[in-house]
């Protein structure tokens, strides 16, 4: 059983947007899995970069879509994005320093926090990209 399972629950109508959270999902679990199976640190660390860093080419392709979509609630959403990517950059930080292990605490955070934005946040701007034939 993995870490995270991607379901329909989190489909936001867009193809698109569904895969890219579903690589997020997989770097997680990748993460998780690492951490498992007692990988070095730097496997470990390698992995949360490259999870940043999508986190980051997913929220400006999806901030460009609602852009688009002229989605009213776009202000909330780059916030949570920008929100996020300082949380991920100060964990990045400190792990750089050697003040923070990636532990199950660190997981459990990026796995809370995408379940909770997708279908909070995320959920609203579905019937926009729908009536503007987007999805
Ligand atoms: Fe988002």
């Amino acid at each position: 059983m993995a870490y995270f399972t991607w379901s329909s629950i989190y489909s936001v109508g867009n193809h698109e947007m569904d895969s890219q959270h579903k690589v997020l999902i997989d770097l997680i679990n990748r993460m998780h899995e690492a951490m498992r199976t007692g990988k070095g640190s730097s496997e470990l660390g390698g992995i949360f970069k490259e999870m940043v860093n999508y986190a980051q080419f997913h929220f400006s392709a999806e901030e460009k879509l609602l852009i688009t979509a002229a989605f009213p609630d776009y202000a909330k959403q780059k916030a949570e994005h920008d929100s996020f990517i300082k949380k991920q950059k100060d964990f990045e930080a400190q792990y750089k320093a050697g003040k923070l292990a990636l532990s199950i605490e660190v997981l459990n955070f990026l796995r809370e926090w995408l379940t909770g934005h997708i279908q909070v946040e995320d959920k609203k701007y579905s019937p926009y990209l729908k009536a503007k034939g987007l999805s």
